[in-house]
């Protein structure tokens, strides 16, 4: 169903891997909402060439753009004004990548330069992009930046590894350069803390299938999926939201509220 609530809107969307990404699903729903946007991807995610059907069904344009590298970035942002013929109303970061979880290197036995490689595309990417974007002026006043989040930014996860640190930074980035963007140019800035959902990078994480399992159970709406996010999305990129800004938003069928749910205590109990 469409509410046309993007129309006539601009943006970039970033991360689009397959049809499985949580980007993917966004770009999807915006473009059935009516906003046009270009595609974007790091120049290796691009080889495997999936998002080439993606910019087919939306008609976009995809510019690769490794989101630690400046100089793609300010290709990206400046050429994607000239090719949707204005400033920009929205952008979705959909980035997380950790090489330590990649190469099975527990929490407790870091190689730091490969922690580093994770921050850098993981959370400091954000921040890349939105100085990109301040610097050229290439958001429009009253747009919306929305970054994807975990709640392993507050609470322990054991086998989410380093990435949980990464995505505290990231909502940090959020808020404190949500206050700049918000005073000078009237953009906000929001990250969705979103349920564990079956995508490449989700499936990474170690004990991935007990995990999403476990989620579903405490929480009472269930675990929200890749399209639940992409809608959510929708609305903060919409003008309906105008004033939500700073915000660490749960997309997550309630589990971040809940000590325990009857499911969990059932499958512990040694009552008959
Ligand atoms: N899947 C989950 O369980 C879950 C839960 C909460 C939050 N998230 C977050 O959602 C976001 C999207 O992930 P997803 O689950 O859709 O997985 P995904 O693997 O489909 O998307 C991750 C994307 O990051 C891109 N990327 C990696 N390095 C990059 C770089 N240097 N430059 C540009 N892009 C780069 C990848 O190419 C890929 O498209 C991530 O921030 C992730 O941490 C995922």
């Amino acid at each position: 169903m469409s509410y046309n609530l993007l129309k006539g809107k601009r943006g970039i969307i970033f991360g689009a891997l397959d049809e499985n990404s949580i980007a993917w699903k966004t770009a999807e729903r915006v473009h059935e909402e009516g906003g046009k946007f270009v595609l974007t991807n790091a120049p290796i995610a691009m080889r495997m060439g999936q998002i080439n059907a993606l910019a087919e069904k939306t008609g976009s344009e995809i510019i690769p753009a490794d989101a630690t590298n400046l100089e793609d970035l300010e290709n990206l942002v400046t050429k994607s004004v000239e090719i949707l013929g204005g400033k920009l109303d929205f952008v979705l970061h959909s980035i997380g990548m950790s090489v330590n979880v990649r190469k099975g290197k527990a929490y407790t036995d870091q190689n730091y330069d490969w922690t580093q490689k994770g921050w850098d595309v993981s959370a400091v990417s954000f921040h890349k992009t939105m100085q990109t974007l301040y610097k050229n002026d290439a958001m429009s006043e009253w747009g919306s930046i929305v970054a994807l989040t975990y709640m392993a930014a507050q609470r322990v996860f054991p086998d989410y590894n380093d990435m949980a640190d990464n995505k505290a930074y990231l909502e940090s980035i959020a808020r404190s350069f949500g206050y700049f963007f918000g005073k000078e140019k009237k953009v906000r800035v929001n990250t969705i803390s979103q349920s564990p959902t079956p995508t490449t990078a989700g499936q990474g994480v170690k004990g991935f299938d007990g995990f999403i399992n476990y989620a579903e159970k405490m929480s009472p709406l269930g675990n929200a999926t890749a399209l639940d996010c992409a809608n959510y999305t929708v609305t903060l990129f919409s003008d309906l939201t105008k004033r939500v800004t700073l915000q660490n938003l749960y997309n997550d069928g309630g589990f971040s509220n809940v000590g325990v749910s009857q499911e969990v205590i059932d499958g512990f109990s040694t009552d008959k």
